[in-house]
């Protein structure tokens, strides 16, 4: 049984203040939670601050992002090794609004699969297809495609340290969720094709859905055998619904 990680990407949200105050809040209201993992991922000026507001509980902190470079004359940027040193220990990689909003494609994302694996950051591997690619029946060759270029970045030692999601382009932000078939339809290809390249580590390996969960619909999802946790956005800005949606119960 796969222990499940229930994460929360707070995007561009939230100042250094509200972030600890949510962070705490989150630490005070979370309890004992045996048996199942919990992340937030706030912006970058606020990790520091929330890894300290979170250190010593289950709560764990990671970037939303990170440079394909190792370090130098990059304006902006933060890279994996700067994540690492406020104490956050994992990172987000190839999210949607990284690969549709900023333009970034596999092969960027593959670089900062290595560059967070070497920092030692445990990262959280998005894939998803758009509408217009679901429409086309492009899901399988899409989501594929993009589950291929990190695994093909990464020597298979590392394969236990990843983390996937499937997040239908069409469903974040947009109230709209997949429903439980289509999410667990997705989530089993991408197990089968782990497998194909992993063997048995894919068995173990957690494979979040992200897109519209809130805590109406994270059981039913929970329920379905290959969705082994959730990445959370607006819903894990609230601290008493993203606690609900943390102890979800199973059906
Ligand atoms: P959402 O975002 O829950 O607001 O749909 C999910 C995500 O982008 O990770």
């Amino acid at each position: 049984m796969r222990r499940p990680l229930i994460a929360g990407n707070w995007k561009m949200n939230l100042g250094l203040g509200d972030s600890v105050r949510l962070a705490e809040a989150l630490r005070t209201g979370l309890g004992s939670v045996p048996d199942r993992d919990v992340a937030i991922f706030p912006g970058f000026v606020s990790v520091a601050a929330v890894a300290r507001a979170v250190d010593g509980s289950p709560i764990k902190t990671g970037g939303q992002d990170c440079a394909s470079e190792l370090d130098g004359a990059f304006t902006g940027a933060v890279s994996a090794t700067m994540l690492k040193s406020t104490s956050a220990s994992m990172v987000i990689l190839g999210h949607s609004e990284r690969r549709h909003v900023f333009g970034e494609g596999d092969a960027v994302h593959a670089k900062k699969l290595q560059r967070a694996l070497d920092a030692g950051l445990l990262p959280i591997l998005c894939v998803g297809e758009t509408q217009a690619e679901r429409d086309s029946g492009a899901t399988s060759a899409v989501v594929l495609r993009q589950l291929q270029a990190f695994l093909d970045a990464v020597p298979t030692l590392a394969f236990p340290k990843l983390t996937l999601a499937y997040e239908p382009v069409w469903a974040i932000g947009t109230g709209r969720t997949a429903s439980v078939e289509q999410a667990a339809e997705v989530h089993a290809l991408l197990r089968r094709a782990f497998r194909e390249r992993a063997g048995a580590v894919a068995e173990d390996a957690r494979i979040l859905y992200g897109g519209s969960v809130k805590s109406s619909n994270i059981a039913a999802l929970m329920a379905a055998p290959d969705i082994d946790g959730a990445l959370v956005g607006g819903a894990s800005l609230q601290a008493d619904e993203f606690l609900r949606i943390i102890h979800f119960q199973r059906n």
